[in-house]
């Protein structure tokens, strides 16, 4: 039986004030619930909260060295995250992440005893050109080349539907969770019925009920909404209700 999960992935928001909003709600939100703040809060959400569970938005693919500005997975555990995001579409787009550095940086995580979240889904044109599933299956390929399935998260964020208030509709977020099942399968059928598949893009509370009920979607990763305390509450009680 896989436990929901529900990310918040505030992105370039949010301060240890919001951080204080999520940990007095903490025990009203779902049962397994972690927030990825910008790192530089990592430290002070861990000292000050220590009840939360925290992620990272992205780490480095190497360990240590001169690599002015990064921010290495060893790092981001000592400063409290279990989680760290990887291969967003964000940083695939505006900071030209390949597939090849996104793998580095599921293993780097690995390495470091924090579990990937390893980020995939389509564009627009690749959805109007029918090559969604391939685009799919090719990042899972290269993302996880070298991954120990066992300590992995995957969501499935369409690119389209990220900011833009169009979400997926249940049955074709649920197609494609059921796609990368189907893939974890090949590789390990017994640990691919473990792995929590997330659903992201414009998750709002009105339309998070119908997309967890979904046999393969087992939570969120949460952007616009996880920046107000009582929506991503309404989101994580509709999990909770799955
Ligand atoms: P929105 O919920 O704002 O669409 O963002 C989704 C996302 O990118 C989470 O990682």
């Amino acid at each position: 039986m896989r436990q929901p999960l529900v990310i918040a992935n505030w992105k370039l928001n949010g301060d240890l004030e919001l951080a204080k909003a999520f940990a007095e709600r903490w025990s009203s939100l779902a049962s397994k619930v972690a927030i990825c703040p910008p790192a530089v809060f990592l430290s002070d959400c861990k000292r000050l909260f220590p009840h939360l569970v925290l992620g990272a938005q992205n780490c480095s693919a190497e360990q240590s060295g001169a690599f002015t500005g990064e921010l290495s997975a060893d790092m981001l555990a000592s400063a409290g995250a279990d989680y760290v995001l990887i291969g967003h579409s964000e940083r695939r787009a505006l900071f030209h992440e390949s597939d090849a550095l996104v793998a580095r940086k599921v293993e780097a995580a690995q390495n470091a005893g924090v579990i990937p979240v390893l980020c995939v889904g389509e564009t627009l044109e690749q959805r109007q050109a029918g090559a969604e599933a391939s685009v799919i299956i090719a990042q899972l390929e290269a993302g996880l080349a070298q991954a120990d399935l066992s300590r992995l998260v995957i969501a499935y964020e369409p690119v389209w539907a990220i900011g833009t208030g169009e979400t997926a509709s249940p049955d074709q977020a649920q197609e494609i969770h059921a796609l990368i099942r189907g893939w974890l399968k090949q590789r390990n059928a017994s640990l691919a019925e473990s792995i929590q598949l997330l659903y992201g893009g414009s998750v709002k509370p009105a339309n998070a009920g119908e997309l967890f009920e979904q046999q393969d979607i087992d939570g969120g990763l949460i952007g616009g909404a996880s920046l107000d305390v009582e929506q991503f509450e309404a989101i994580c009680k509709a999990v909770q209700d799955k």
